[in-house]
């Protein structure tokens, strides 16, 4: 028997689109999202307004005629980033917000920020302009234990870069740990904070990783934690409470570069992330609140209003079938396999 669920139309807060041929393959996957955060972690990264610009063009290019998606634009921080640009691409409306990447933290990290005393002008004219800073909340000492890298950051990194930028808004993006949780939770008075998480880390914990073998296309970063962190993420996201939205971190790499001796970080969920999510959300007895977690949240949190119009979420009782994988020119990419049925599908409303 179908069953429906209408909601607003969803926004992904946290996407990768890449460019050039992977640009064009991956984007009518996230074409029926309202809106999105565009990750601008391009070799090279997209530091300037300008170059946030062009880049918006390439996508508004690669997305299918009639397209919902609109594209919202961040810089990547790097310690030579200049405030002036940053305030005016904001003012302009042309970026929603500034990504932070430590320095060598995940993919195409490299121009992050080592010395956070260099960037503290520019998070200071962002606590002052009101951008948002989207944080990839991990630390890269090699002496930090790779799952407690997250935890670990909140101590030696975001809390007192907050504490030094008073008024700087934060969404820690794709929380990992109950710390994380936990953190958000308590700084999210005047939506000071926000935090994203991805549909995959609803959905595997480190055992699909490494268990029974080793499994690359679920290594992501930060990588998948034990169970009680999974555990503490689902309850977040489906407590429909207001620090807490969806931010998919769909991070598209072809195989041939995920299945390598040194295979690289990323999930990429863009074509089922809606399925699995209702999936998960009624599994726990809270598709009511997937709404606030996927088309409310984040918008408040941006201080933008809710897409205007709705989308419908059909249950039927044969199982949905996805592709497994998608073609982008000559690769393939390999789409998150969530390990069990799905029967939800979103349709135009
Ligand atoms: O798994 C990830 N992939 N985590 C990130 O932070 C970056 C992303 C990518 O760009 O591939
Ligand atoms: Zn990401």
């Amino acid at each position: 028997m179908n069953k429906f669920l209408t909601i607003r139309r969803p926004d992904d807060w946290h996407l990768h689109l890449r460019d050039d041929e992977m640009l064009n393959a991956v984007t009518p996957h996230s074409a029926d999202f309202g809106r999105a955060i565009i990750m601008p972690n391009l070799v090279p990264p997209v530091v300037t307004g300008g170059q946030a610009r062009d880049y918006r063009a390439r996508i508004r290019a690669a997305l299918p005629e009639g397209a919902a998606l609109k594209p919202l634009m961040t810089l990547y921080l790097t310690e030579t980033t200049d405030p002036a640009d940053v305030v005016a691409a904001h003012a302009e409306g042309l970026i929603a917000a500034v990504k932070l990447y430590p320095a060598g933290a995940t993919t195409n990290s490299a121009s992050g920020v080592t010395d956070f005393d260099k960037v503290r002008p520019v998070l200071e004219a962002m606590a002052e302009a009101g951008v948002p800073l989207c944080v990839h909340g991990e630390v890269t000492d090699p002496a930090v234990d790779i799952f407690d890298r997250e935890a670990v950051f909140i101590e030696r990194v975001l809390d007192p870069v907050r504490r030094a930028t008073p008024g700087l808004r934060v969404v820690m993006e794709h929380i990992t740990t109950a710390d994380g949780i936990a953190y958000v939770r308590e700084n999210a008075a005047d939506a000071a904070m926000g935090g994203t998480i991805t549909t995959h880390h609803l959905v595997i914990n480190r055992n699909a990783i490494l268990a029974g073998g080793i499994r690359p296309h679920y290594y992501c970063l930060p990588v998948a934690k034990r169970e009680t962190h999974r555990l503490a993420l689902r309850e977040a996201a489906m407590s429909g409470q207001g620090p807490f939205f969806l931010g998919t971190d769909s991070a598209p790499h072809p195989d041939r570069a995920k299945l390598q001796p040194c295979g690289c970080a990323g999930c990429f969920t863009a074509p089922n992330t809606m399925s699995i999510l209702a999936q998960v959300f009624e599994e726990d007895g809270k598709l009511e609140t997937l709404e606030a977690f996927a088309s409310l949240n984040g918008p408040a949190f941006y201080r933008l209003p809710p897409n205007e119009d709705r989308v419908t979420l059909r249950r039927q009782d044969e199982p949905i079938r996805y592709p497994e994988t998608i073609t982008a020119g000559e690769e393939t990419v390999t789409v998150f396999d969530p390990g069990f049925d799905l029967h939800w599908q979103m349709e135009p409303a």
